[in-house]
């Protein structure tokens, strides 16, 4: 098969692809398939060497910023020109999958070895940032929403995980915090994500490829209840503070939300704990978290503000107080179009079949588009599963996602005006 760009190049190689991903998931594995690499952990640091000895062996230079952005540098021809831009994430949630940013990682480094023997007139530099999940610190995506400008260094570095390590601390540990600038002082020509899908539309439909058309809106809380302890056995209902009814109470009008708001709405409550956690006890203190996602900014706006009235409604009915916090808000992400349907041609030139979607999980790309053109690629998922170790793609749809970024990212590192 002939690639229909002008520009020829050698195919990335997806054995190798394969084998680093094989290697990354052994720093700390989780049957069946998947790995836990926790943002700036011991086991995402093992993770960051690995990655920057392939990028070394491949000759690639590699420059850190000050949270720990990693990229690495195939030089162009034209230095004077904005390289491009590919990549992903290598940390995971505690509960991670083979593929979840890790692929992004691993496809954009071979389409960079592949390109290394001819360069084009663009440099590519392949991206590994920090802490896209925000399973450990808040919010998601923190690495790219720095290097785009769009929260300081300083906050950044204060940010506390839910194991109580404040981010800069973290970061030292790791010996992975440099002085590169940030993407905001010369953004990239474009930015181009290979991800798996994460989400069942691609699989159901038995399609090769996603050529993703933006990403939905997401807005995180965290909320605490204070009650007051008292005994299981002797303190009557009409004398109860109950902090553990109160966040009940809530996850219920919570998770109810999509009843109100249509099924487009995602609610999820994935954190709920309660003081002292005893059988006989009526807890004193809960804490919990709500996950809302929607398309359409207005309509998780409108979620977001019921959920702040149910969260009054909860304590006044339980004689709890209630605070609540903001961990992450951010506005749905429309991609590049004509980025989006070059994807899709270079999906139809390779004969895969395709279609278009709006991503359901955060991405990296989505903070890229604040200062770049941005798109991703998605692979599917078979059976929708993702922040699950049984996440898992099938071989030859890797391959022929990583041939569709090749194409695309060849096609753009040699656009010269
Ligand atoms: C990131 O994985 C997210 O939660 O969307
Ligand atoms: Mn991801
Ligand atoms: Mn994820």
């Amino acid at each position: 098969m002939t690639t229909p760009l002008a520009a020829q190049m050698a195919a990335p190689n997806v054995e190798t692809l394969q084998v680093r991903l094989d290697a990354l998931c052994a720093i700390h594995p989780l049957p069946p398939k998947g790995a836990q690499r926790m943002a700036l952990s011991a086991d995402d640091k093992a993770g960051r060497d690995l990655f920057a000895g392939w990028a070394k062996a491949a000759g690639l230079s590699l420059t850190v910023d000050p949270v720990g952005n990693m990229y690495a540098h195939l030089p162009g021809t034209r230095p004077d020109l904005a390289p491009v831009m590919s990549g992903s994430h290598l940390d995971t949630v505690a509960t991670g999958g083979r593929y979840d940013g890790a692929l992004g990682v691993v496809a954009a480094l071979a389409v960079a070895e592949a390109m290394a023997a001819a360069p084009p007139p663009r440099g590519l530099v392949v991206a590994n940032f920090t802490n896209e999940e925000g399973a450990r610190f808040a919010p998601d995506m923190l690495g790219s929403l720095v290097a785009v400008g769009g929260l300081s260094i300083a906050d950044a570095l204060q940010i506390t995980a839910i194991d109580g390590a404040r981010l800069g601390d973290a970061l030292a540990a790791t010996r992975y915090a440099g002085d590169a600038p940030l993407l905001s002082e010369r953004a990239p020509h474009a930015f181009v994500e290979l991800h798996v899908e994460q989400g069942p539309v691609l699989d159901e439909a038995g399609l090769a490829l996603g050529a993703v058309t933006g990403v939905q809106g997401i807005a995180w809380r965290s909320i605490s209840f204070t009650g007051e302890a008292n005994h299981a056995g002797a303190t009557p209902h009409r004398l109860r503070r109950d902090a553990g009814r109160a966040a009940i109470t809530l996850a219920h009008a919570a998770l109810a939300l999509p009843e109100r708001f249509g099924p487009d709405l995602l609610a999820t409550v994935g954190r709920m704990a309660l003081t002292p956690d005893l059988i006989n006890v009526i807890p004193e203190a809960a804490t919990m978290t709500v996950d809302l996602r929607h398309p359409d900014a207005e309509t998780l706006n409108a979620a977001d503000d019921a959920l702040d009235a149910a969260i009054s409604a909860a304590a006044e009915a339980t004689g709890c107080t209630a605070t609540s916090q903001r961990l992450a808000r951010f506005d749905p992400v429309v991609f590049d179009q004509n980025l989006v349907a070059r994807i899709e041609t270079g999906a139809a030139a390779r004969g895969l079949t395709h279609r278009r979607l709006i991503s359901g999980a955060g991405h990296d790309a989505q903070m890229l588009a604040r200062i770049c053109p941005a798109a991703m690629i998605f692979a599917p998922s078979i059976g929708g599963i993702s922040h699950n170790p049984a996440e898992d793609t099938a071989p030859e749809h890797i391959a022929a996602a990583v041939t569709v970024l090749a194409d695309t990212l060849n096609a753009l590192c040699h656009e010269v005006t």
